[in-house]
């Protein structure tokens, strides 16, 4: 028996990298997981993996308020009703403000509508069932969520708004028995920058980073799965996660030009 054992947990944007690693591992701790993505190949692919009457995988865009109704509404038909709803489902961007043009606004609507808006409306849906258990609402959002970086200003948008709406909800919610939190991954090796969109709002099919270098989905998940049993307030991952964060917040003027080192040679945008 653990913490988890029989529990139903929904995680967005389960079919690949951390919900991927979310999604097993809950499942190995003996959860009920229901969780969504938009491609039916990698729905397939988790499908075949997971053990059967304890997942279920539906093909949903987070972005699409009617999608996310039809999540909730499945688990709670499948299993009764929801202990932990995770948000996960993310993408990023990579593209300056400066050389974007008009092009770029469509870019960050499109990261705002699934990072910030898609966990909004999976919440709103969830909460009813999260205020009858007494359940968790967690958010997947970044260190780029306590400070801006360059290239990904829409990514930081979103993960700012996210996580200032949760602390808004959790102050909410409090006396319900309802936890609200969020964690922050460093970067974690995952598709996520493979299908960042570029300034032209297509997956830039490459990353800027070595991702063998970087921590794995499956310990990020366990992380995250042991913070969520702790009910904690915040996690922030990784030593230059943690680093970044501190600089940021005790010595701005230092963190902009360190964050400017990490990301740009020669004036150029190279992660
Ligand atoms: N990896 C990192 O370095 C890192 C660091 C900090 C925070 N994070 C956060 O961690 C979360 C997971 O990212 P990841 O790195 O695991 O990315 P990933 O490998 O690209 O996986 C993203 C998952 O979300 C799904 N997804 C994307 N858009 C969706 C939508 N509109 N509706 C439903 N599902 C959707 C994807 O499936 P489909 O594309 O098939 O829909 C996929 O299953 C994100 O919130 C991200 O911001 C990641």
């Amino acid at each position: 028996m653990t913490q988890f054992t029989n529990k139903t947990v929904i995680v967005t944007g389960g079919t690949d990298g951390i919900g991927r690693a979310l999604v097993l591992n809950l499942l190995e701790l003996g959860a009920n997981v229901v969780t969504c993505g938009r491609s039916q190949h990698k729905i397939l692919a988790l499908e075949a993996e997971a053990p059967m009457g304890k997942i279920c995988v539906i093909n949903a865009d987070v972005s699409v308020e009617k999608d996310c109704e039809r999540l909730v509404d499945h688990a709670v038909k499948m299993f009764g009703g929801i202990d932990v709803l995770i948000n996960n489902a993310g993408i990023s961007m990579r593209g300056l403000m400066e050389d974007g043009g008009k092009g770029i606004i469509p870019v960050i609507k499109k990261v705002m509508d699934i990072n910030f808006y898609g966990a909004m409306y999976c919440t709103t849906f969830a909460l009813p069932h999260l205020i009858k258990s007494k359940g968790v609402v967690v958010g997947v959002s970044s260190i780029a969520g306590y400070r801006g970086l360059p290239g990904r200003s829409g990514y930081s948008a979103s993960k700012f708004a996210l996580q200032g709406w949760l602390e808004s909800l959790k102050t909410e919610v409090v006396e319900k028995g309802v936890h609200v939190m969020w964690v922050s991954p460093g970067f974690t090796a995952s598709n996520i920058r493979n299908v960042a969109l570029n300034k032209q709002g297509e997956a830039q099919g490459e990353s800027p980073l070595n991702e063998n270098d970087l921590m794995d989905a499956s310990t990020c998940a366990n992380i995250i799965i042991d913070a969520i049993a702790k009910r904690k307030r915040t996690v922030v991952m990784t030593f230059q996660g943690k680093q970044t964060v501190f600089l940021n917040k005790f010595f701005p003027s230092l963190a902009d030009k360190l964050v400017r080192k990490f990301f740009f040679k020669h004036g150029e945008l190279v992660k």
